[in-house]
């Protein structure tokens, strides 16, 4: 993530990110096969589910395509948390119905599916407003879409699957593919209980739902062998993951770490996003004492004053927060620091805001994801009288981001000289370099051989923007 700083340019949710095509290849060898074209807005989860999807579809005989105008199915994966990400798939859509249009021209047959949280939220809706749209399947019953695709080829109405189905859609998918990625993805907990009172996703997503340790371990198993070397476990709170293990008694993400730590040839593991009031004290100590867990943390605190942190059904107060970070520091004194701030939640005023300035300035970020409020269809905060004019929000978000920009600029600085272990895995712009990720998470732009790809290398760190740093290898 490399605008780390602009709104909507977040690892939760990429509202702005120009929406991507997944990363994994399927169907070597496409042929006659039919073609689908994905596109993933939001946050990892949504990615995740991009690629367990276009696995499912592939074990249909579907190949994935990069353009459109080849798609014999299009699917739009969407996120539905802020007011902008919504919308936006309803001006994708308009290009859809172009495509459609001019392929169906030239004889051919398009089917349009909206999946992911907007699909959730607004389910029939969305074919009213948008007739283009074949199908929409929420984000708990995509393992049903080969079947949804079929029934939607034999009706004329959109089909529409917005359960929470009995069945568990992780064991009726298909196994995981081979990766083609050095790092991946790997959902281990989904939903979420804690109702804040700005966010859809406990409406979206369910209630807090974690897969068996043995389902977990398996896919990360599968993953590993196939050249994976870095998981990052993904869930809504992924810290209060509390899946079954082994031994028939649900375990804690630190427990789930330690198991996951002892696969030989994975190198590196990640966990997002986390509560800070589920930052148990057994989780702190993974992070002094597993070697393979990243000394990188993401743990939004939303805003700095407790009044509006009570307003948000936060459960915790800055104090708590500023408490949680030190026993983090103090059991991994690198640790790089992350979170989420929202700016202009209804009612906040000038010397609440403040209080979120002088948070940010306490705790000292290395990164940081920051929005504007937006009000939410359906959400409490949504429905308060009190809401703070867009221009107000607007320029508080410029003062927050120029602290955090400067926050994560110095980070990187400080950076500069030192040798740091980074895990390349992606070619760079030019031939001849790569691009990998330091412990911390920054992106290290270095002169590597292709063949370096997927090693995790000594680089002295010589250079650094506010979004990058550049280095040299120096032999192991
Ligand atoms: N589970 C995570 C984050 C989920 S949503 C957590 O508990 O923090 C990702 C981020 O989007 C949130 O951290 C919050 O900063 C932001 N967000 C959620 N709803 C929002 C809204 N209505 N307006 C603006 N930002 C919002
Ligand atoms: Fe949304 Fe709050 Fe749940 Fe995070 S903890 S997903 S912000 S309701
Ligand atoms: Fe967006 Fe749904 Fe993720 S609302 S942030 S895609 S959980």
């Amino acid at each position: 993530m490399d605008d780390r700083l602009t709104e909507g340019h977040d690892s939760i949710d990429g509202e702005d990110v120009e929406p991507s095509l997944t990363g994994l290849a399927v169907g070597v060898n496409p042929g006659g096969a039919p073609k689908v074209f994905i596109r993933t807005f939001g946050c990892q989860m949504n990615v995740y589910d991009s690629e367990r999807m276009m696995e499912a579809l592939a074990a249909h005989g579907y190949a994935q395509t990069g353009h459109i105008g080849d798609a014999d199915l299009v699917i739009l994966n969407t996120c539905h948390i802020r007011e902008k990400a919504a919308e936006k798939v309803y001006s994708d859509l308009g290009r859809v119905r172009q495509v459609k249009e001019e392929r169906g021209a030239a004889g051919h047959e398009t089917v349009v599916a909206v999946v992911g949280c907007v699909a959730q939220a607004e389910g029939a809706e969305i074919a009213a407003r948008a007739p283009v749209v074949d199908l929409v399947v929420g984000p708990q019953s995509y393992h049903r879409l080969p079947e949804l695709i079929e029934r939607s080829r034999s009706q004329t109405r959109t089909v529409v699957d917005t359960t929470f189905p009995e069945e568990d859609k992780f064991s009726r998918l298909p196994p995981r593919a081979p990766a083609h990625a050095v790092t991946a993805f790997l959902t281990v907990q989904e939903g979420c209980d804690k109702f804040c009172t700005f966010c859809v996703v406990p409406y979206t997503r369910g209630m807090e739902y974690s897969r068996p340790v043995a389902d977990v371990e398996g896919e990360a198993r599968r993953l590993v062998s196939s050249g994976v070397r870095e998981i990052t476990l993904l869930g809504q709170n992924v810290n209060a993951y509390h899946g079954d293990g082994p031994d028939g008694r649900p375990w804690s993400l630190a427990k789930l770490i330690r198991r996951l730590a002892q696969i030989e040839g994975l190198e590196r593991l990640r966990y997002t996003t986390s509560h800070p009031g589920d930052m148990s004290e057994d989780l702190i100590a993974a992070h002094g004492e597993e070697a393979k867990l990243m000394p990188y943390l993401h743990l939004p605190f939303q805003a700095g004053a407790d009044r509006i942190l009570a307003a948000m059904n936060r459960k915790h107060t800055a104090g708590q927060y500023l408490d949680t970070v030190a026993r983090i520091r103090k059991a991994q004194p690198e640790i790089a620091l992350s979170t989420d701030i929202i700016v202009g939640f209804p009612g906040e005023t000038e010397p609440e805001f403040a209080e979120t300035l002088a948070l940010v300035a306490e705790v000292g970020f290395a990164q940081a994801y920051s929005f504007k409020y937006s009000a939410r269809p359906g959400t409490p905060a949504g429905k308060l009288a009190d809401q703070v004019p867009d221009p107000v929000k607007t320029e508080r978000l410029a003062r927050l981001q120029e602290l955090l920009e400067r926050q994560q600029t110095a980070f990187n600085e400080r950076c500069v000289g030192r040798t740091l272990p980074v895990l390349f895995d992606r070619p760079g712009k030019h031939p001849g370099q790569l691009v990998g990720r330091s412990p911390f998470l920054q992106a290290v732009h270095a002169e590597a051989a292709a063949g370096e790809r997927g090693r995790i290398l000594p680089v002295e760190i010589l250079a650094f923007s506010p979004n990058s740093l550049v280095g040299v290898i120096r032999s192991a």
